[in-house]
């Protein structure tokens, strides 16, 4: 399969970033629990490298648990702090406040030595499109936010939303892209559903994310269409059409629906709980 994704408007935002990145002291990037890596863009490793590092595992509700945590353990590692969350609940806020705290110990400390007290931390959020950005803002700043308004020597427009005494998100996350040149991460991407579906043959992506679930998690589609698994993916598809009656008009089997079917399921996480990389594969 071939993926396009994105054209222009890369360079732009990057310098952007690299403006921004000179007025916070925390990057708090979103990655997609699902494909932890394949949704993350190397860039930021350099843009953010003099920066505390939080990466938040975003619909973490959608992926497997167990990866959850080695994936955690993974990031932590590599001397990143790490929250798993679902955005859209207000629940992780908690741990994400004492985790931002814990990140910044050091602005805290030097601060101090400089006599500066109370300074909140300021933060941006970055990830690539559709990992939740919006969703995290609104959910943990929400309505309820105050809008700091601009600030003396911060480049005019730029606004600040305070999300608690302690921390200051800059307003417009930070959109970078994937690395999209490798299919594998196109692969990823479409299937978690990054990329437009028009632009993608569903059939296709079913075949993929079927290899993927025989290979990864044997035995789940056995059970959620009551199928044997002992088939190429492409058998497997037509059992799938048959066991969930996808049938046209003529009497023959219906591929493309249960291709989408498949692809709707695993995305609606009704498939169950999945993630379609694992660390040090
Ligand atoms: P972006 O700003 O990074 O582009 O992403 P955005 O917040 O728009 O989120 C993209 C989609 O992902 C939204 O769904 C949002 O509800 C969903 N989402 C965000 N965080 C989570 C999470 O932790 N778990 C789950 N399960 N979903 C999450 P949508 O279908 O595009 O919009 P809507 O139907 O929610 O309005």
């Amino acid at each position: 399969m071939n993926f396009q994704w994105y054209p222009g408007h890369m360079t732009k935002a990057k310098r952007q970033m690299q403006e921004d990145m000179k007025l916070i002291d925390l990057v708090i990037e979103l990655v997609d629990a699902r494909i932890p890596l394949s949704s993350r863009n190397p860039d930021i490793d350099d843009l953010g490298k003099q920066k505390a590092r939080l990466i938040l595992m975003n619909k973490a509700d959608l992926a497997d648990e167990g990866q959850n945590k080695a994936w955690a353990s993974y990031f932590k590692e590599k001397g990143f702090f790490v929250v798993k969350l679902d955005a859209r609940t207000k629940s992780g806020m908690k741990a994400i406040s004492a985790v931002i705290l814990e990140a910044c110990k050091e602005k805290f400390e030097r601060d101090r030595r400089r006599g500066i007290k109370n300074r909140p931390v300021r933060a941006m959020v970055v990830g690539i499109p559709n990992v939740g950005k919006s969703t995290f803002i609104n959910t943990y700043a929400g309505k309820a936010c105050t809008k700091t308004g601009n600030k003396p020597g911060v480049t005019k427009g730029k606004q600040w939303i305070r999300l608690n005494k302690n921390v200051e998100l800059l307003d417009t996350p930070g959109i970078l892209w994937p690395k999209f040149e490798d299919q594998r991460v196109g692969l990823f991407l479409a299937l978690i559903g990054s990329i437009k579906d028009e632009i993608l043959n569903i059939d296709d992506l079913s075949l993929e994310l079927i290899a993927i679930l025989q290979a990864k998690y044997p035995g789940l589609l056995a059970l959620r269409y009551e199928v044997s698994e002992d088939y190429t993916p492409a058998e497997l598809l037509g059992k799938i059409a048959q066991n969930r009656n996808c049938i046209k008009k003529g009497g023959e089997l219906d591929y493309g629906k249960a291709a989408a079917l498949v692809v709707d399921e695993f995305r609606s996480g009704r498939l169950g709980k999945i993630t379609l990389e694992f660390p040090g594969e």
